[in-house]
């Protein structure tokens, strides 16, 4: 057999540098993988000219299904495997509320999906918009419950239960009915449906998985998304009650989500790659220089990280070529491909 080669025990690993990828617009469109996706993966699992692998992990503000859920069908569409462990999508870093709130609103996604999160991260008891109109179908005059909704929707009095917070986890597939319950709900006194305040100030607090207005699709425009929704609550609240309704959003930019990302990324070295000590950079790839490139660069400049933050923007999602991005990326590049070949390139 003789003696063992570097070609017997496959490329190495680098624990110089890292990458981490947006999903939505560089990865994925419309649901349709981007075909430069999979061969960058293939780049950076060690086809490549440097005979390297490259650690790397994936930061969305999509979400609407668990972690789990959501690594099985990226990986079907990246061809490889994807594991929870290198995976945060909008709503991951919510599961630290669970401590702090019992019985919350749940809103967004795709039926009963979001209530599965919700209760994965160890919200005890959560109520969704169809459980209110179940209670009380002339919550919203235009949004009737189908049987099958209304069979999995729990009826009880919400009239006697207090909603301590609201969770919008992904986007609304309903915004009239939605937004009529969030508003109830934060002019209620102390989340208690069939209140109304006197002052406008004592309703829960209501948090947003991120704060995105516009994503990319496999439309030709970006699509309006929950960022669109919080600014219109935003504007009915000051136009019903004359009082700035205050929210909260997760997500990228938020300099929050990349020091968790900075935690998933340590842990995901040491457990798969055995490296126990932080990369000198990070590349991030994005589309969208609101949520992706400010954050990056944001969080480089913060001193709150020990690695280098270094943003490139893709020309295949929320950016468009011929306007100039409102954060300026350190690169910007046509695809994924070529950002994950710009920083292999940029380590040599
Ligand atoms: O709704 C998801 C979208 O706003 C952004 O997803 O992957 O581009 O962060 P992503
Ligand atoms: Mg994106």
């Amino acid at each position: 057999s003789g003696p063992v080669t570097p070609s017997d025990i496959g490329p190495a690993t680098t624990d110089k540098y890292a990458f981490a990828f947006d999903i939505d617009g560089v990865l994925i469109k419309g649901g349709e993988v981007i075909p430069e996706a999979i061969e960058a993966m293939r780049v950076l699992n060690g086809e490549n000219e440097f005979g390297i692998k490259v650690p790397y992990i994936f930061v969305t503000n999509g979400g609407g299904k668990t972690e789990e859920e959501r690594c099985i069908q990226l990986s079907n569409q990246l061809q490889m495997d994807v594991s929870p462990g290198q995976f945060i999508c909008g709503h991951t870093p919510m599961r630290e509320m669970a401590e702090k709130y019992e019985t919350v609103l749940v809103v967004g996604g795709e039926g009963e999906k979001c209530r599965e999160v919700a209760k994965g991260y160890g919200f005890k008891d959560v109520i969704t918009p169809g459980d209110i109109i179940k209670d009380n179908e002339a919550t919203t005059p235009f949004r009737k419950l189908t049987e099958q909704e209304r069979q999995l929707s729990h009826g009880r009095n919400y009239g006697e239960i207090n909603i301590e917070a609201v969770f919008v986890f992904a986007d609304s597939r309903d915004w009239a009915g939605d937004s009529q319950i969030i508003l109830d709900l934060c002019m209620s006194k102390n989340g208690r449906l069939g209140t109304r305040s006197e002052t406008f100030d004592e309703g829960p607090p209501v948090y947003f998985s991120h704060n995105d207005v516009v994503w990319a699709t496999s439309h030709t425009y970006s699509r309006i998304g929950m960022g669109a929704l919080r600014a219109s609550l935003e504007a009915m609240y000051r136009a019903i009650t004359g009082k700035e309704l205050k929210t909260v959003a997760f997500g990228k930019p938020q300099v929050g989500t990349f020091q968790f990302a900075t935690r998933l990324l340590q842990q995901w070295r040491k457990d798969t790659h055995g490296i126990d000590r932080p990369p000198e950079t990070v590349y991030f790839v994005g589309d969208t220089p609101e949520s992706d490139i400010r954050g990056t660069n944001e969080f480089d400049q913060s001193g709150q990280s020990e690695a280098n933050w270094y943003s490139i923007l893709v020309r295949t999602g929320v950016f468009q070529e011929g306007t100039r991005p409102r954060y300026m990326p350190k690169m910007t590049v046509d695809n994924v491909l070529e950002a994950v070949k710009h920083g292999m390139k940029r380590e040599f």
